[in-house]
């Protein structure tokens, strides 16, 4: 049998009671040690040392009642009893000092005495395993019947032996993963646990979250759910608060972050706050963080670890706590290697970081998410939408297949739906509208990759130079032109672009091979990475 072992604070008012009058009156701790179905082998009391009188007669009068139970007198010196800082610091250190037995005594935490704090605080070191055991109260003798003893209930504080409880908590845990994936039931494993532990995180975290991925994998639209949700969950007052780094540039960037004083620069009329103090207590989303200049990195670097910044021309700092997203489509440790973003905020920033996979790495999520955007559409248009069967089979059969691309993924795919919705006669899409369709994405692929090898070979040569090469060469000469660009030295392009042949010969000349089938365009090392 465990030994049952309470653990309370002496009770300066209602433990008190001197002469023999003292029997009439109701004494929690005593009456404690008085029940017939509940032996208490030690009883561990906490006082101050001011009371040790009280203590003394109530650890008389226990043993007397109650031969069995020893009472030890614990002085724990707390100046103000209602002061939950101090209480829970002196408790925490009884704690660590006690030792506990838990394999042989069972302990039961006494609340009906001390103050509320120190009743608060039991709970607490409870909760927090701290303090092993069960909670204990004891409710006084009904009226008029001062000799009888009170009734003792206990509370077991281990919240997961409550099955009702633990539900509740389960269902509220998915109902912020489904609120995190706009209630699309997604299938793909790796997305559903990255949400999952987003969701985890997201509710405890203040620090930078940075969201990576193509275009269109939902960096934008995940940033204001995680917004929303830490809103519903009470943990963010402030706004949210978005921009684009493309879209600041030159001298508007510093004052559309940082704000300015009046004066600062001419056409600076009034004062202006800025985006970082307008994301005070809220969040702030730096989309294609990337694209920021390095004189704002750094500011932005020291605002994060001050929470204060200057605005342009001002010589006081303001204040701003904000919560920094960042979204981005680069690979930001190549950006550092290559000097292009700063190695500290990169640090900074990557504290939480995810991935977005773009849809072609999600095809068992495209389903689901044609019918989301149908449904989207319905809810905006008023109009219930729907795909005939075999119209349906075809657009999944080529969405699914690998001639989709999905370059901009899932804008792609809304904006897909949506030309879909709109030509439709009525509310319902059919086969043919789904094959007009599927040529219209396909032709928008097909120019989307002609149109890239374009833009890269425009990028060193004259349109009139470019009007000369066959449309056999522009894939071939503008993969060499990125892959130039990419390496350090001619040679090292050379080693990448012949990998294979190379290995085949006594001699290796990669370099000059490649000069030669430059020059064939013109073009040389030098023209390509001066650009
Ligand atoms: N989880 C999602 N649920 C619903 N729609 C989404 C989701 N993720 C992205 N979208 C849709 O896909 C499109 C692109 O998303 P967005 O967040 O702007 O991408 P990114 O910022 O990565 O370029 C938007 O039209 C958005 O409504
Ligand atoms: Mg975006």
């Amino acid at each position: 049998m465990k030994k049952n072992v309470a653990i309370g604070f002496l009770g300066v008012n209602l433990d008190k009671g001197k002469g023999p009058k003292r029997w009439e009156g109701w004494r929690p701790s005593v009456d404690l040690c008085n029940q017939s179905d509940l032996i208490i082998d030690r009883f561990e009391l906490i006082l101050d040392s001011k009371y040790l009188t009280i203590a003394k007669q109530v650890k008389a009068d226990i043993e007397l009642i109650s031969p069995e139970t020893k009472v030890v007198l614990n002085e724990v010196n707390i100046d103000n009893p209602w002061d939950l800082g101090e209480v829970y610091e002196a408790l925490f250190d009884f704690a660590d000092l006690y030792r506990f037995d838990t394999d042989k005594e069972d302990y039961l935490l006494h609340i009906t005495t001390g103050t509320h704090v120190a009743q608060i605080c039991l709970f607490l070191l409870n909760e927090a395993h701290y303090l092993p055991g069960k909670i204990l109260q004891l409710s006084p003798p009904k009226r008029g019947k001062t000799l009888s003893v009170g009734a003792v209930s206990i509370i077991d504080l281990d919240l997961s032996k409550y099955d009702a409880i633990a539900d509740r908590f389960e269902r509220e845990r998915k109902s912020d993963t489904a609120f995190l994936k706009s209630g699309i039931h997604t299938r793909n494993l790796h997305f559903n646990a990255m949400i999952d532990e987003i969701e985890h995180v997201a509710i405890r975290t203040q620090s930078p979250v940075l969201l990576m991925g193509p275009t269109g994998a939902g960096k934008s639209h995940l940033a204001r759910r995680i917004y929303e949700l830490k809103k519903r969950r009470h943990q963010i007052e402030g706004k949210f608060i978005e921009i684009n780094c493309a879209t600041l540039r030159g001298e508007t960037a510093l004052s559309t972050l940082f704000g300015h004083k009046r004066g600062a620069y001419a056409g600076a009329t009034k004062d202006r706050d800025g985006l970082l103090r307008t994301a005070h207590h809220g969040m702030l989303f730096l989309d294609e963080i990337e694209e920021l200049g390095m004189d704002e990195q750094a500011m932005i670097l020291r605002a994060l670890e001050e929470q204060t910044f200057y605005p342009v021309g001002g010589d006081t700092h303001v204040k701003s706590r904000f919560q920094l997203i960042a979204g981005t489509t680069a690979d930001l440790v190549k950006l550092v290697s290559e000097g292009r973003f700063r190695e500290d905020l990169l640090a900074r920033i990557n504290m939480w970081s995810y991935s977005l996979p773009g849809l072609k790495d999600r095809r068992e999520d495209i389903a689901p998410n044609l019918d989301f955007e149908l449904s989207k559409f319905s809810a905006a248009n008023h109009r219930k939408m729907s795909f005939n069967k075999e119209a349906r089979q075809a657009y999944l059969k080529f969405a699914l297949s690998a001639e989709a691309r999905w370059t901009a993924n899932f804008r792609d795919l809304a904006s897909s739906v949506t030309r879909l919705c709109t030509f439709a006669q009525g509310s319902r899409i059919d086969l043919l509208s789904v094959e007009k369709e599927v040529e219209r994405l396909k032709n928008l692929w097909r120019f989307n990759r002609e149109n890239n090898f374009e833009e890269i070979l425009l990028s060193v040569m004259s349109p009139e130079q470019l009007d000369l090469i066959d449309p056999f060469d522009r894939p071939t000469l503008s993969h060499v032109v990125t892959t130039c660009q990419n390496t350090n030295s001619l040679s090292e392009a050379g080693r990448v672009l012949y990998s294979v042949s190379r290995c085949l010969r006594k001699t290796t000349n990669d370099a000059d091979r490649l000069k030669k089938y430059l020059a064939k365009f013109s073009l040389s090392w030098a023209s390509l990475v001066n650009t």
